[in-house]
């Protein structure tokens, strides 16, 4: 059945666990996160970027999200809107069914220049004026995303790519944090602690602390009812970037958030860890070896099953290790 953010974050922070929001595009995906639920008993967070939509089209998202509900009835589901670039996104996700939208203020509607700190507050106390309205979860943004090893905002975060940022520019600030909440009521805030999107976050294999952690657990002083959301929350499989390359891929080399500290966070108040490249890494591994190994195959449903069993394999190991698992 479908739930809001709100619901199954609060059912979270109650029993201390943490729920990865997987990015959803196709079938494939969809059936891949919920297999995993299913095996694990785990609720889930369905994700669909502006860029899903323009893939699928909207109405084969909801579609897609409505088969998934049919066929694991018992599995709490919450379908919510990535990276929102303007109220009438939102506007139109809410229309769609989803029961949560993200309203990334942080970024202009241009979803490049970064945005100031009034332009946030009053776009998001808009959306969420709207969404609760409807019974719908918001989810705002605070902060400018980006690698602290680096001292750059994620190249496909489109910030900062030119100057450096030095170490406090890149952490959200606990005091206006609360603002922030105060001024928008927002059920989940994204905030930025060291991560970045995309496959490229780390050049060095993670020595010590790659996260703010300590900065996680100040934010979550200050705003206890308010769910904390890391994005670009990606570990970078080496194994299937391996994989990748091996069969003919051509990736850098490069490291991700490892799974550790990401348990870090969940202890200090996150709640939903945003993954998607991880996803993308193994279902090209696998598709990429299928099609090297099997020179002979041309059935898709021989490589999309191999690239879904990739997909499910972290969806598991996610589950188990965010603490998901067991609470559907
Ligand atoms: O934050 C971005 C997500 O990884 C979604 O990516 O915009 O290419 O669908 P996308
Ligand atoms: P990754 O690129 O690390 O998977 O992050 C995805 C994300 O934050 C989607 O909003
Ligand atoms: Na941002
Ligand atoms: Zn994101």
């Amino acid at each position: 059945a479908m739930i809001t953010l709100r619901q199954l974050l609060d059912h979270a922070a109650e029993h201390g666990y943490g729920v990865p929001a997987f990015n959803v595009n196709n079938m494939e995906q969809v059936q891949a996160i919920m297999h995993a639920a299913n095996e694990t008993d785990s609720p889930v967070i369905l994700q669909s970027s502006a860029g899903a939509r323009k893939y699928a089209g909207s109405v084969f998202i909801r579609h897609l999200i409505q088969a998934a509900m049919e066929e694991w009835p018992h599995i709490p589901l919450c379908l919510h809107q990535d990276h929102g670039a303007s109220p009438a996104v939102c506007a139109r996700s809410i229309q769609a069914g989803f029961s949560s939208v993200m309203m990334d203020g942080s970024l202009m509607e241009d979803a490049k220049t970064p945005a100031t700190y009034e332009y946030n507050v009053e776009i998001t106390a808009k959306v969420v004026e709207m969404a609760h309205a409807c019974g719908v979860s918001v989810e705002g943004e605070l902060g400018v995303l980006g690698s602290l090893e680096t001292g750059i905002a994620g190249k496909e975060d489109g910030v900062g790519a030119e100057g450096k940022l030095t170490r406090e520019q890149m952490l959200t600030d606990p005091v206006q944090a609360a603002d922030f909440v105060k001024k928008t009521g927002v059920d989940a805030l994204a905030i930025a602690i060291g991560t970045s999107h995309g496959a490229y976050k780390f050049t060095r294999p993670p020595s010590g602390e790659v996260l703010a952690i300590s900065r996680i657990k100040e934010i979550h002083e200050r705003i206890p009812n308010t769910h904390l959301v890391m994005h670009g929350s990606s570990s970078v499989p080496q194994d299937w970037l391996a994989i990748v390359n091996e069969y003919g891929g051509d990736l850098g080399q490069t490291y991700g958030v490892p799974v550790e500290e990401i348990q870090q966070g969940i202890k200090f108040g996150v709640r939903k860890i945003n993954i998607d490249t991880d996803l993308r890494l193994a279902a090209t591994g696998a598709i990429r070896r299928h099609m090297a190994t099997k020179p002979k195959d041309f059935d898709p449903r021989k490589y999309l099953k191999a690239s879904s069993e990739a997909m499910k394999g972290i969806c598991l190991e996610r589950f188990q290790a965010f603490g998901t698992a067991g609470y559907a």
